[in-house]
């Protein structure tokens, strides 16, 4: 399973890249804007300091609605460094883009995705992942899991390469519920992926193997 970070942070984005477990980031107009990162020099400045870190794919989020102006925004991203996968939400121009980025050779990321008629016709349009946000679907009492199951259930069935990415990961059981349903990869926060490290028996083992070190080496 692909581990990326969600987020525009670039110290934990540094964090994360350094414990050698990241293999990509995602990034959506909401987390530039908590960063303070606004203007277009700005927002590729930003980008192109995030490819620099990582080892991996880099979502960056077109702001266009209609066809035009999301290929023209995406070949602008696309061609900041070949990390940049461009993430398109799923709308109908949305999916028209993913086609033709998907005949151009640009990796893609469709996103907002919360049905599995949604990351069905993502996956026909040749997007590279496809981000069904689960922890909103969990917000309105819907299972969000279900969902990612659902999706690889769909793929497995027609060999789609669409990779399923869950987004929208909110805490550790989250991701292993993922990796035990077969999401190839999910973007959550840095304080989820490491939250994972955690376990009162390691804390209290590594207490008593020191301790015992200790007391025959005095
Ligand atoms: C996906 O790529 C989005 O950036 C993200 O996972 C949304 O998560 P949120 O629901 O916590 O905002």
């Amino acid at each position: 399973m692909k581990f990326f970070i969600d987020t525009a942070n670039l110290d934990q984005i540094r964090e994360a890249q350094d414990l050698g477990v990241l293999d990509g980031v995602t990034t959506n107009p909401s987390l530039m804007a908590k960063e303070g990162i606004s203007g277009q020099e700005n927002v590729i400045n930003h980008y192109k300091a995030i490819c620099d870190i990582v080892d991996g794919d880099v979502s960056a989020e077109v702001i266009s609605t209609d066809y035009e102006g999301i290929i023209k925004e995406g070949m602008a991203l696309a061609e900041l460094n070949p990390k940049i996968v461009v993430k398109v939400p799923m709308i109908k121009d949305g999916v028209k883009a993913i086609r033709y980025f998907s005949d151009q050779g640009i990796k893609t990321n469709c996103t907002l995705v919360f049905s599995a008629g949604q990351a069905l016709l993502a996956a026909k349009a040749g997007a590279t992942y496809v981000s069904p946000f689960i922890g909103r679907l969990d917000d309105i009492s819907t299972d969000g899991l279900d969902l990612i199951e659902k999706i690889r259930v769909i793929y497995d069935n027609y060999g789609y390469e669409t990779e399923i990415l869950a987004a929208s990961v909110r805490h550790p059981m989250h991701i292993i519920e993922c990796a035990e349903i077969g999401a190839d990869v999910m973007t959550g926060p840095l304080s989820a992926i490491t939250a994972l490290l955690k376990h009162p028996l390691t804390d209290i083992g590594l207490q008593q193997f020191l301790a015992d070190h200790a007391k025959s080496n005095s």
